[in-house]
């Protein structure tokens, strides 16, 4: 994998030919369809019935975008009711829990993040009604809508309060306890604890049901609590070692969820690959920071060669999984704190973050790889692919290839719905794409939180664009003046 000084801007290939050629330069396995198919029997518009006999009406699916933007007592603002909205009109059957809403206030990643408790369930209810709302608005019924609800403690990395972080740790870390400033407490969770805040999901899932959602996500991904509890190799006690140990949170979760709100759908969102912790190089492109060997603090990372992912023990999660009878999966990679070139694979680095140290489509095409190798070892889940956006033109090619090769079940669009939020339904109406508004993977939608402010496409959304914190965000940029926008 060699890296070109900057890799070459997709917007500038104009023909599906040249980015093809464009893969096969970059030695990027990723296959792409000649022509998009239109119509209801269209590999992305077919509708799939869930084995609960819920219906979902096409094959997108937006994922939760978080907007740093609630109100000090976790309620949604009027940002996130326009992002929410939004999500509803884009044509999309699938909305993956809107955004992260942790269970309770300890487990915020942000004084911002949405909470999900007794005094504001209701106006979480009153979201999902407005995302429905904005779907029935612009694309008649919503009888094939399925929305779920994403619930989460941000761990690692809980920043509940103005001010230095109050991380909750699942364990020890050789490179990320480095990483939390001086003075502050760093409180591992103990097993006690853990078998509280298990109650307090099902609690939180509850009161998602009665607010009207199909579904919850028990999130699992991203570095957050439930993610590096997998990753607890080396932790002592009920929740290390084993991995029916390190899905004990799961499981005491899901069955309370069984008992409590039996009609309530359960889905994972699970980080399946990961490598080491990345930081900025001498020549500003991301590095694996060393660790010993072996490396046993991740999941779905080679513990040996531990810059490479290993689907051995993703695979039996997954199989795990689907015997609990859950059938909605989300598949994700890595971190956005530790690994952002994986996560949410872009040419131009968050503020806090690294050039990517390598053409960003090599990480397109290990999420499409991994996410296509699960799906083949366990058929009978509902498979969600991500880290389209940067596809840019060329992610209907790829997204319909993906689909008619059962690569996944659906396509999952994160950074390209806030810039273009009704991308799925121009796709499906086979109308021609607004170039203009196709995420160009600038990361302000992360450099703007990353900096205690709102996230938002400050670029190409012109609501964003004209709102004050957009000349900060610009100047935040890793390369402020230097003109990312196209
Ligand atoms: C601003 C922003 C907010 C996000 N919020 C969440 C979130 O709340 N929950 C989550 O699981 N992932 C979150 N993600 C990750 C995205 O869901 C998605 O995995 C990532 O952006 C890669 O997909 P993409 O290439 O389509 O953008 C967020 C990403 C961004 C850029
Ligand atoms: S700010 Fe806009 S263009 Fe930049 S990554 Fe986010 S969604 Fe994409």
């Amino acid at each position: 994998m060699t890296a070109p000084a900057r890799p070459r801007p997709l917007g500038a290939l104009k023909t599906l030919a040249a980015f093809r050629a464009h893969l096969q330069a970059q030695g990027v396995a990723l296959g792409c369809d000649e022509a998009v198919e239109v119509g209801p029997g269209a590999p992305l518009a077919r509708a799939h019935r869930l084995g609960d006999g819920r219906l979902i009406g096409n094959r997108f699916c937006i994922h939760p975008m978080e907007g740093w933007d609630g109100t000090p007592d976790g309620r949604p603002s009027e940002l996130t009711r326009r992002r929410w909205r939004r999500f509803g009109e884009s044509g999309a059957k699938l909305i993956w829990g809107g955004e992260a809403v942790a269970v309770r206030a300890d487990g915020r990643a942000n004084p911002n993040q949405l909470c999900l408790d007794r005094a504001t369930a209701p106006s979480l209810g009153a979201l999902r009604d407005e995302l429905a709302a904005a779907h029935r608005v612009r694309h008649g019924g919503d009888g094939d809508l399925l929305v779920g609800l994403q619930l989460t403690h941000s761990g690692r990395f809980s920043r509940p309060a103005p001010g230095p972080p109050q991380p909750r740790p699942a364990q020890a870390h050789p490179v990320l306890d480095r990483r939390f400033p001086d003075g502050v407490a760093v409180r591992v969770f103990s097993d006690d604890e853990l078998d509280a805040l298990a109650e307090t999901f099902v609690d939180a899932a509850v009161l998602a049901a009665d607010a009207g959602f199909a579904f919850v996500d028990v999130k699992h991904c991203h570095g957050y609590l439930g993610h590096e509890l997998l990753g607890c190799h080396t932790r002592p006690g009920r929740y290390g070692g084993a991995l029916a140990n390190r899905m004990r949170f799961l499981e005491l979760v899901v069955s309370g969820i069984r008992r409590r709100a039996p009609a309530l759908g359960i889905g994972v969102r699970v980080s399946a690959i990961d490598v080491v912790p990345f930081a900025r190089g001498p020549d500003g492109r991301g590095v694996p920071e060393p660790v010993a060997l072996p490396y046993l603090h991740g999941f779905g990372v080679d513990a040996g060669r531990p810059t490479e992912p290993d689907l051995r023990e993703p695979i039996a999660f997954l199989q795990r999984v689907r015997d609990l009878g859950i059938e909605l999966v989300n598949i994700t990679a890595g971190s956005p704190y530790y690994n952002p070139h994986l996560q949410r694979p872009a040419l131009y680095p968050p503020s806090d973050g690294y050039d990517p140290p390598a053409d960003p489509l090599h990480f397109v095409a290990a999420q499409i790889a991994a996410t296509a190798a699960l799906k083949r070892a366990v058929p009978e889940l509902f498979v969600i692919g991500t880290g389209y956006s940067y596809l840019q033109e060329f992610l209907p090619a790829v997204a319909q290839n993906v689909i008619r090769t059962g690569g996944a079940d659906a396509i999952g669009i994160g950074r390209l719905a806030l810039s273009y939020p009704d991308f799925p339904a121009d796709v499906l109406g086979g109308r021609p794409l607004d170039r203009h508004r196709l995420c160009r993977t600038f990361s302000d939608c992360t450099t703007g939180p990353r900096n205690g402010l709102p996230s938002g496409c400050y670029p190409l959304d012109p609501f964003y664009k004209e709102r004050p914190d957009a000349v900060r965000v610009k100047a935040l940029r890793p390369r402020a003046g230097t003109g990312a926008e196209t």
